[in-house]
């Protein structure tokens, strides 16, 4: 990621990004249901890929820096940019993080779930938990004159109490246009500290967290990441605006919307 300077959207572009956020949340939607053992993770990328053109959309991943497939999933052990494959079959209690990003209109929705695949393991239940709720309280922090450093920060702090680790070598982004761009959102770090938080910021959240340490290895694909010690890793993403006085989750799915509006 280039150290390019943070760009700030019209309103305009926002209603695009909103455009491409709801076809990002709608697409997760699609797929949750084929999260059951026995499905291959390359018959869900088949089926996001045809959904993702049905709808006059292009998926981003495909071809991106030479990453072969339509959307990521990565499962257990996996910390993100898992690689679909035909071999490999969902099975009772994995968890599987599934990242889609469509691109409408030139414009990015970015957003990922992490599904449990029939019955989770305790142990797991409790990391996927607190992965969202990490997220969720990162999300809380953006507001006009905050700072970047208070949402890894928040997401640390609780992901740490539970005693859970935060992955370092990923972060969040700047999103618009381009896939990946300025500010990067670590979700680690201190409160006060980073760059100032500003109407028309539009930016990812994406916290991996992990069972035990935090520490990664990329494998020979080049692309899948694992935990360092094979322990568990899930993930959560949305895209968000920052509006003139708190935050818009661009990517919220309608059973997130039910959960705050109840
Ligand atoms: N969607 C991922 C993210 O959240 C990026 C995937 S890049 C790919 O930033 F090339 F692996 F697809
Ligand atoms: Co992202
Ligand atoms: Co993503």
């Amino acid at each position: 990621m280039a150290p390019e300077n943070i760009v700030l959207l019209s309103s305009r572009e926002i209603g695009k990004m909103r455009q491409a956020g709801r076809l990002a949340a709608e697409l997760l939607d699609y797929l949750e249901p084929m999260v059951k053992p026995g499905v291959s993770t390359l018959e869900i990328n088949d089926e996001a890929e045809r959904w993702t053109q049905e709808h006059g959309a292009k998926s981003a991943p495909l071809g991106y820096h030479g990453f072969p497939k339509s959307i990521c999933t990565s499962i257990n052990e996996v910390v993100c940019h898992g690689i679909p494959n035909a071999k490999q079959i969902l099975k009772d209690g994995d968890i599987i993080n599934i990242d889609v990003t469509p691109i409408v209109d030139g414009y990015h929705g970015d957003t990922s779930k992490t599904f449990f695949v029939g019955t989770p393991s305790p142990k797991a239940k409790q990391l996927v938990d607190v992965t969202r709720e990490c997220m969720m309280r990162g999300i809380a922090e953006v507001k006009p004159g905050a700072r970047i450093g208070d949402i890894g920060a928040a997401i640390q702090e609780y992901a740490e109490a539970q005693g859970f680790s935060v992955v370092r070598d990923f972060v969040g982004h700047g999103v618009s246009k381009i896939f990946h761009t300025a500010p990067q959102i670590p979700h680690y770090g201190n409160r006060g500290r980073g760059k100032r938080i500003r109407p028309g910021m539009v930016f990812t959240i994406e916290p991996m967290i992990n069972e035990g340490t935090w520490e990664v290895k990329v494998l020979a694909d080049k692309w899948t990441a694992i935990t360092k010690d094979r322990k568990l890793s899930a993930q959560f993403e949305h895209t968000v605006a920052v509006t003139e006085d708190g935050v818009e989750i661009l990517t919220l799915r309608e059973e997130e919307a039910l959960v705050k509006s109840a």
